[in-house]
Parts: C-alpha cells; structure tokens; sequence
C-alpha cells in the first residue's frame, strides 16, 4: 500500500490555460494569501477571526511570517537533471512531500465540513493528516477518509488517571492510525481577542450579531446546513448516552487542559505501539528530554502564534533543535507556513517535514469541497518549483544549501 509508485506526482507547471475547475482557482487564488483574502470575505468574522487570529496582539502570528520571509537560501548550479523528487520518508511510512495538515479543532467554525475535505485531500496527495481530540469528525472517520496518512493529536485529559486518554489512544491503535502526537503547549487557555469579540463560546450560541454575519455569508451557511453544527464527536463517548452536542462541549471544556508532563508523557509512550511525536516544543533541551523517554519526533511549534505572544518564531528554533535531537529523532515544525517555499526552507534547516494549519484552511474557505485538493497541489507544486529553482533534485539536497537565517536562536 505504500510502494513509491502510488504518490500523486505535483502537477507541472503554471499554465492557467483551460477552464477546467482548477485553472479557474489558479486564476483566482494563485497563493495562499489570495485564498485567506477571498475566505475572509465569504466566512462569518466568528469563524474567521477564530482562525485567523493568534494570542494577544498577534505578535506571535506575525513574527512567525516574518521569520520565515527573512530566510535566504543559495541556488546551486547543476542539480537540473529532470523532474525532482519531493517525497519522503517519515517514521517509515512514504509521503509525497515534506507537507503535512496539522491537527486543528474547530475547524468546522471557519467551514462545517472542513476536516472532511482536507482529509480526502490528504490521502489524494498523499500527505500526513492529523485528525485531532477536538476536531469536528471522529478520529474512526478520519482513519476511514485518510486511511493511508492519518495522524492523530491527543490533548491531556488528565480525570480518573487519564482514563480518556488512554481509550483514546486504545481508539486511535484500533483504528489504524500510524503517529501519535502530543501536544504540550496548551497549558494555560489562551487569551484570542478575535474569539472574545465575535463571542465564541462552549457550548456554541449564536448572538444576534453571529446570526447577522451568517446571514451574508451563503455558502458558509449552505455548509453548515449540509454538515450540522460543529461538535467534537471523539469526546460524544465520554458524555452519557446521547450526549447533546452541547453536553460534549461542556464536556470539553471543562476536561480537556494542561500539557502533559514527562512522566505522562512516558505512560503514553509505553502505552502506543507506533511512531510517537511531542507537539509544541520550543528549547532543545525539552526536545532532549522527551527523545530521552522513547519519543521519535519532535514538533517544533508556537501553536501557530495561538498560545504564548510571546514565543519566538518556531522557525528560529528550528536549527538548535536539530542540532540537539537531529541525529535521533524526526524534527518537524510548523507555525507560519504560507507556501511551499517556507516548508521548503525548514527542511533546508534540518526539519525532515513542514506541517500547515491555516493554510490548508484558508483553501476551503475559498473554495469550499474544492479547496482542499487545490491548497494541497499548490503548495506540492510550490515545493516542487522551489527545488529547482534551488538546484536540488531531492529533498536530502536541500539540507547541504548555503542558508542565512538572521533570527536563528543561539540557546
Ligand atoms: C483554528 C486552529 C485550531 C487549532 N487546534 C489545534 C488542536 O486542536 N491541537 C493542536 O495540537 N494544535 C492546534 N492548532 C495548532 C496547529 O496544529 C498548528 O500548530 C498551527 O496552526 C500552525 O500554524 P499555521 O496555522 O500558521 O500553519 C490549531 C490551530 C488553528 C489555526
């Protein structure tokens, strides 16, 4: 099932002749920004400012994107010898490029249905998908859509030992997912202007504002009409026979919390058979420690700039960590990635993948069940294009590039 002959190939070239449904996007949406733009004026401020938006003033989000922007990478001459080749291999398992869709919960805020079109979108492209505790499918149907790329991202659930936890992990092993991954940088909520303004709340209740922006928004509403209001349907088992979709959600809240502590974390290696990755580490020797108790990757995340304002730029932690855990672990990072060119350059810092939230989201809002295939091929394209214009026929090629990376944090 995972022979090298069944990755979608990225599509050649940027020819938006024709008027096939994709021509007509690269037309419209020829970056990521171009999608975020278009999805902010067609979604609900509640939906979209709860996604868009990160802790505090948005520093983080900010220095995230301005961290990556000032990454300058050396082209090579003499590495143009045919098509390049993007895939990789991570935690033994062959993926079309070094991209994968980080775990989001409330998705379905931004676009109802929203997890179930990117995790089609990455098992066509064959890309990692990590369901999540909080999304809007349960992780069986995730594993059902994106059988061949799942993740899945466990929050602590810390009651009565960590029963839940454990079941889910129970739940996401029986279901065939392949990587575990531990998120750790939600101790404390966080304060999201953008949420409190447009009065997001657990259990959802619409103001007459959130009615008032729904109303100008057709396709947001069509949506939701088609995929029902946003729950959490991997916690529905916790809550009581024929738990309300508000019973989940004050389930939820009042459960899901904390970041797990080491010796947690231990319990849980011991407990997963598979591949296991920390989410959300910021300091090398976090990312030491937790390969010390049997982690096999580590996830260097500020959360998308969504929890501490002010954290560095994940990126500019990039390189201590590889330094630190590189040769013993996978490295993978996320936070601020737009395009491909930014997977690319922090995989040219030693990250073997780089992993997008907002991005893949932002297609969606767009462009609906279409976004998903059409963000995912883009910047599977952009990677592509990025390579050769660097010279590097593979993906081990970009690590032996000349790089100056001017916000690179010395520890
Ligand atoms: C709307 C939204 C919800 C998120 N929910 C989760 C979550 O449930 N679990 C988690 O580990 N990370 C969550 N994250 C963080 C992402 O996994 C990822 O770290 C972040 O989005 C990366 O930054 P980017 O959006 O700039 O690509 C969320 C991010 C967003 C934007």
């Amino acid at each position: 099932m995972h022979d090298r002959t069944a990755v979608k190939t990225a599509p050649t070239g940027w020819g938006v002749s024709g008027n096939s449904s994709e021509a007509r996007l690269r037309r419209r949406f020829p970056t990521v920004e171009d999608l975020r733009k278009a999805a902010e004026r067609r979604i609900p401020a509640l939906g979209y400012e709860t996604v868009a938006g990160g802790n505090g003033q948005n520093l983080a989000v900010q220095r995230n994107a301005l961290a990556l922007d000032a990454i300058e990478l050396v082209p090579r001459i003499g590495g143009d010898k045919g098509p390049v080749a993007t895939d990789v291999t991570l935690f033994g398992r062959h993926y079309a490029a070094p991209l994968g869709i980080a775990p989001m919960g409330l998705q379905s805020v931004f676009w109802p249905g929203a997890e179930r079109h990117l995790a089609r979108a990455a098992q066509r492209a064959r890309i990692p998908y990590t369901a999540g505790t909080v999304s809007g499918i349960s992780l069986e149907e995730a594993a059902q859509l994106a059988p061949d790329v799942v993740w899945f991202q466990l929050y602590r659930l810390a009651r009565d030992d960590h029963k839940v936890g454990f079941d889910l992990l129970r739940r996401a092993q029986a279901a065939g997912v392949h990587v575990l991954v531990m998120t750790v940088d939600t101790p404390g909520r966080a304060k999201r202007p953008g949420e409190l303004r447009n009065g997001l709340t657990l259990p959802f209740r619409p103001t007459l504002r959130t009615i008032m922006q729904a109303a100008v928004s057709p396709g947001w509403v069509s949506a939701l009409v088609q995929n029902g209001q946003p729950s959490f349907p991997c916690l529905a088992p916790y809550c009581g026979s024929n738990p309300r979709k508000a019973d989940i959600a004050w389930f939820a809240q009042r459960e899901v919390g904390g970041a797990f502590t080491f010796e947690e974390l231990k319990r849980y290696r011991d407990a997963w058979k598979g591949p296991m990755v920390i989410k959300g580490v910021m300091h090398p020797a976090d990312a030491e420690k937790a390969v010390a108790i049997g982690l096999d990757g580590v996830q260097v995340s500020n959360h998308g700039g969504r929890q501490l304002e002010a954290a560095p730029a994940a990126i500019d932690v990039v390189p201590a960590i590889v330094r630190a855990v590189g040769t013993k672990a996978t490295v993978l990072f996320d936070s601020g990635v737009r395009s491909g060119l930014d997977a690319v350059r922090a995989v040219a810092l030693g990250a073997q993948a780089a992993l997008a939230g907002r991005a893949f989201l932002y297609g969606v809002g767009a462009a609906g069940a279409d976004g998903g295939d059409y963000v995912t091929g883009m910047l599977v394209e952009e990677i592509s294009v990025a390579m050769r214009q660097l010279g590097a026929p593979d993906v081990a090629a970009l690590r032996a590039l000349a790089i100056r990376h001017p916000g690179a944090w010395q520890f």
